[in-house]
């Protein structure tokens, strides 16, 4: 299984994806919203050129940071039904965090499962003073640093971009 880039040509098939592992259009829609922003990156995992996995990250802000800080949000991430529990989420997502590493960026964001995101590092964003702008467990609300200490300095409440409240 190959993890790339998204092409444009995909762009169908990771819609219809999405709507299949979420049983409705919204995350599907967003993604397509995002897509082509500054600071947004779509992967996808490929097995016999059929799109099995599909994760997309964006830009978040958060008020009590340094504006050169670079943090994204991890969302969504989604594997094909049929094809889920057998370890693609796990490489797509393992493979994407350090393609975020290698381009720079100090930290990523994840409003999910604790027990699938802790197996990548994810820590409770709280533990580092940030908080999630919705109304969401504080242990579902988690945070890796890609880089050590990056966020030392860093506080305050998360914001995905507006587009992510059709999700909510
Ligand atoms: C979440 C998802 C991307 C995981 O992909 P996957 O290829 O099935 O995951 P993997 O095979 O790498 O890992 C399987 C592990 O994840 C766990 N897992 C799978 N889906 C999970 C979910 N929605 N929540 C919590 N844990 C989940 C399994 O229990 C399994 O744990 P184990 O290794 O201890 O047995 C996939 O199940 C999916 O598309 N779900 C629907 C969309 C979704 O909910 N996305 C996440 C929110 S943005």
């Amino acid at each position: 299984m190959e993890v790339r880039a998204e092409r444009l040509e995909d762009v169908g098939a990771v819609h219809s994806l999405n709507v299949a592992a979420f049983g409705r259009v919204n995350e599907a829609d967003l993604v397509d919203k995002l897509r082509g922003l500054a600071s947004t990156f779509s992967f996808v995992a490929v097995e016999s050129a059929q799109i099995v996995g599909h994760i997309f990250f964006s830009p978040v802000a958060i008020a009590g940071c340094a504006n050169d800080l670079s943090i994204l949000g991890l969302a969504p991430v989604a594997v094909l039904p049929e094809q889920q529990r057998q370890g693609i989420g796990t490489l797509l997502i393992r493979q994407s965090l350090a393609m975020c590493a290698q381009f720079g960026y100090a930290a990523v964001v994840v409003l999910g499962d604790p027990n699938y995101y802790s197996r990548f590092g994810f820590i409770p964003a709280k533990a580092k003073r940030l908080g999630c702008e919705y109304t969401v467990p504080d242990e579902a609300f988690m945070v890796l640093e890609l880089e050590s200490d990056a966020l030392k300095e860093c506080s305050g409440i998360v914001k995905y971009r507006s587009e992510f409240q059709a999700c909510v």
